[in-house]
Order: C-alpha cells, then structure tokens, then sequence
C-alpha cells in the first residue's frame, strides 16, 4: 500500500530538489553503473533527479562536478574496479570540485563502508538501495554544511512512486516490478544487499508502462531478481500482470528477467503463449545441471524437474527459445557434476548462456562450504562450457540461414556505419543494409549467413 506518509516524503524530496537547483549552475555530473539491469534502472532514477535538480549529465569523469558510483558486489571483480577507480579520481576531485556519491549494493556491505570510512576520504555521500529516493536531500545537505552524509538502512525500504526518471533508451524501457529476493541461493549477495521481497501494486506498474506507450516507446524490460513471484495483491500475480501489461496498445515487445524455475506456474507459461507481445525467449537460469550441487546452491529443484520445465514450456509455445545463467565452480562441484551441466546445456541448447566463475561472497552461506574449488580447474571448467556453448550457438545460427525473420531495427550498427542492426523475435542479433529511418520498425530480413555473435541478411 502506498500510504499518505509515503507521497509526502517524495514530496519532501521534490522540495529538496528544487532547493537545490537554486545552488546549482551550470554544474555536470556522471553516473558510474555496474552491475545488473536493476541497478541500470536505479541510475535512471538518480540520473531523473539529478536531471531536475539542475545538474547536466556529462560522459566521463574528468568533465564531471558531480559522480555517482552505483555500485555491483555479485562477483569479486566488480568491487575491485570500483576501488580502483575511487583511488584515481583523488586528483581531479580538488579541480572539479567534484563531490563524490557511493551507492548501490556494495553500500550495503558493513565491511565495504567500514573501508571508505578508513580508507577513502574522497567520497561524500553514501547511500544504500533501500534510501535512494533520499538523495536530493542528502545532497543539499552535503552542499550547505560540506560535512559527509553517510545513510545506509539495513532494513527494507518502502517501494517509491512518483521520482522522476531520466531514461537511456528511446525505444526499449526498463520497468521494475518489485523490489528484493527471499530466495538465499547459498552463493548469492542479493538477498542480503536489496532486503526481502517487496512488489510494486499493479495499478502502478501499469500506469508506467501505458506513460511509455503514449512516449512512442515499443519495448518493455520487467525488472525483478524472482519476476515470477510478483505478488500484486489480492491473487494477482505475474501471469495477471503480464496479460494486463499485453492489453496497452503500442507496447509491441515485453520481455522479463530474472524468473525462478521453481516458481514457473502453469499460469505464467499460458499467459507467454496466449499474449502476442510477450517475447518467446526466455531467460530460465540454470545455475547447475547437477541435482547435488542445486540442493548445496538451495536453488529447490532438480536437473529432472529443470529439464521438464523445459519440456513443458516447449510444447505449450512452440517457437520458443531459452537464455540461461550458469556458475561453474561452486564449492564441492565435481567432474562428474560439471558434466551434468554440460548434458543439460547440449539438451536444452539455449540461445545464450551467461556464464560465470563461482565467487566467494562475504556472509553467504557458500562462503563456509567445504571443498572450494581452485582456480585452475574452475577456469578449465569455464573453457569447457564456451566451448561447447559456441558449438551449439554456430548450430543453431546455421538453421537461421535461407529463412525470414520479422526484425526489430534498433538502429546504426555499432560496428558498421554502412549496415542497421536489430533483433530477431527470438532475440538474434542481425545486421543488414537499409535506411535508418527504419529504425523502430519490424521488417522483413532474409539471412545470408551467420557470424557466432550476429547473423548477416538482406531486407525483403
Ligand atoms: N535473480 C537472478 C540473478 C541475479 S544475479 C536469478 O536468480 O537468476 C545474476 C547471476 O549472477 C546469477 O544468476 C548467477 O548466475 C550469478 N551469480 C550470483 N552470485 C554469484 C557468485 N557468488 N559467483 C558467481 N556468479 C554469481
Ligand atoms: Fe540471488 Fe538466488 Fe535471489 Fe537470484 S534468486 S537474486 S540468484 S538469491
Ligand atoms: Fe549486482 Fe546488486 Fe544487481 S549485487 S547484480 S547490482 S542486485
């Protein structure tokens, strides 16, 4: 529920930001995001305010009086650079004036913030995931005292309606659907940096997404960590949600990341199949192909129960494809379970795999786990998996070639001026020769041939 309270704290915010704009001139600021389509969506949040506090949006530090870190910790890697980066802005600070914010899920790390506090007397502001609606006014804060604002809660933030917004995209939105996880995969940070489970309401999902069709966008990214446990209240839940969002005129493409095998219902899978505009590829993380190794991740399935899944989802929607997530390496994994992963991978053949070395995560509990696995086999393991994923994909890619697709255009190819770029329904990326006034259009594309990473065709 959305109480009174809560409308009058974003208006509070509203009255900070424009408080703000007053101090501010001619000011630039740059937002440093890592991390996953969530954290994406946050920094268009921050960006939106920043954006009506008068600030300018700038693409490099150097230019910038203002930056933001929205901060990752799900592997390792990620945390480093951000130190890294934090330890070279210390120079160009002084000459830009620059005040320095730190937020995302590493805030939410007591043993990082204890770090900066130590360590880093660079940074400004600090704030968690669960205040970031506060930021207009620990920034004015920070401008009329010039002390530090650190803000962290550790406890659940309420969902906030009404900030302002500053979007990336001008075709394809991002739209989170709820907040948090309950899930406690043993080796995930999740649960612990975004709190527990907490869903937008309906009503104001969809008046969101009816605001972006009327804005001329096309396309809509569900945002969540389990998508599939949405609870709207009152028995609505996502398959509801995805029949309500498919019914908005001029939103042609819906797609949602991440679902849970667990929670895939029966419900949600009729739903993708009777909804036109709900893409046909799924993204079903795996994780592990291996039944002992799900039970130590507590993932709560099977490789059975995955591959049945599987099964099931195809025979209702025929043209389906699947995307997967997978970690190679969790403590105790062994050869034979790596080989469970490699038989369900060449079984399902998913249209892409996201991979990753199993990390280490502080408070976990993987992180107590006997039998970690050295970075040697883990590394070999990994090489294993590209290797057999690249054959699948080529395979696949083959099949594609001589037939015609219906083609989102994204636009000019990044790659090649001379060629456009957009996306199969089934999400392969194509590039091909046309106008670029066909850009947000569906057109028809005969392929040629296939690329690994792209697929080469002709318009129709
Ligand atoms: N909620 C989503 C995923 C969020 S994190 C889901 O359940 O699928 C994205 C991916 O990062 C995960 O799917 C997992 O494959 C990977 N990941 C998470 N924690 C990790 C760790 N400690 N080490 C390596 N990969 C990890
Ligand atoms: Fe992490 Fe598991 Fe939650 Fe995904 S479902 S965010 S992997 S705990
Ligand atoms: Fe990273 Fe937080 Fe997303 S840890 S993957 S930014 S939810």
């Amino acid at each position: 529920m959305i109480t009174l309270v809560e409308n009058k704290e974003i208006e509070k915010q509203y009255e900070y930001m424009e408080k703000v704009k007053q101090k501010v001139h001619g000011l630039k600021y740059f937002i440093n995001t890592m991390g996953c389509k969530l954290n994406e969506n946050d920094s268009e949040k921050i960006s939106g305010m920043l954006t009506e506090m008068g600030y300018e949006e700038t693409n490099s530090f150097e230019n910038a009086n203002l930056v933001v870190f929205n901060t990752c910790c799900i592997r390792e890697n990620a945390e480093e650079k951000v130190f890294g980066k934090l330890g070279e802005l210390k120079n160009i600070k002084a000459k830009n004036n620059m005040i320095i914010c730190f937020a995302g899920c590493m805030s939410q790390e007591p043993h990082v913030i204890e770090k900066i506090k130590k360590s880093y007397s660079q940074v400004d502001i600090i704030f968690g995931t669960h205040n970031l609606y506060k930021f207009p006014e620990m920034l004015y804060n920070k401008l009329e005292s010039q002390k530090k604002v650190f803000d962290v809660w550790d406890i659940d933030g309420e969902i906030f309606e009404g900030l302002p917004i500053k979007r990336d995209g001008s075709t394809s939105a991002s739209v989170t659907i709820m907040n948090g996880c309950n899930n406690f995969c043993s080796y995930c940070i999740v649960p612990y940096t975004r709190g527990r489970e907490r869903s937008r309401k309906p009503e104001d999902i969809l008046k969101e997404i009816s605001g972006l069709a009327d804005e001329g966008y096309t396309e809509i990214m569900l945002l969540g960590q389990n998508v599939n446990s949405y609870n709207g209240g009152d028995g609505y839940n996502f398959a509801n949600l995805l029949r309500d969002i498919d019914k908005i005129e001029g939103i042609k493409i819906v797609r949602f990341m991440s679902p849970h095998p667990k929670d895939f219902s029966d419900d949600v899978i009729d739903a993708i199949a009777e909804c036109p505009s709900i893409c046909k590829v799924i993204h079903l993380p795996l994780q592990s192909g291996s039944t002992a190794v799900l039970k130590a991740m507590n993932r709560r399935y099977t490789k059975e129960q995955y591959l049945e899944l599987v099964d099931k989802i195809r025979n209702k929607i025929p043209n389906v494809s699947f995307t997967t997530d997978i970690i190679v390496g969790f403590p105790g994994e062994t050869e034979e379970d790596f080989e469970d992963t490699l038989d369900v991978v060449s079984k399902v053949k998913f249209e892409q795999i996201f991979m990753f070395i199993y990390s280490v995560r502080k408070g976990t509990r993987a992180e107590t786990m006997p039998n970690h696995i050295s970075e040697d086999i883990k590394s070999e393991r990994f090489n294993r998996l590209k290797a057999l994923a690249d054959k699948i994909t080529e395979e696949e890619n083959i099949k594609y070639i001589g037939t015609i697709q219906d083609v989102l255009v994204e636009g000019i190819s990044k790659t090649n001026e001379n060629m456009l770029t957009g996306r199969t329904r089934s999400n392969k990326v194509v590039n091909f020769k046309g106008d670029k006034d066909l850009t947000g259009k569906e057109v028809k594309v005969k392929i040629i041939s296939e690329h690994v990473w792209h697929l080469k065709g002709e318009i129709v």
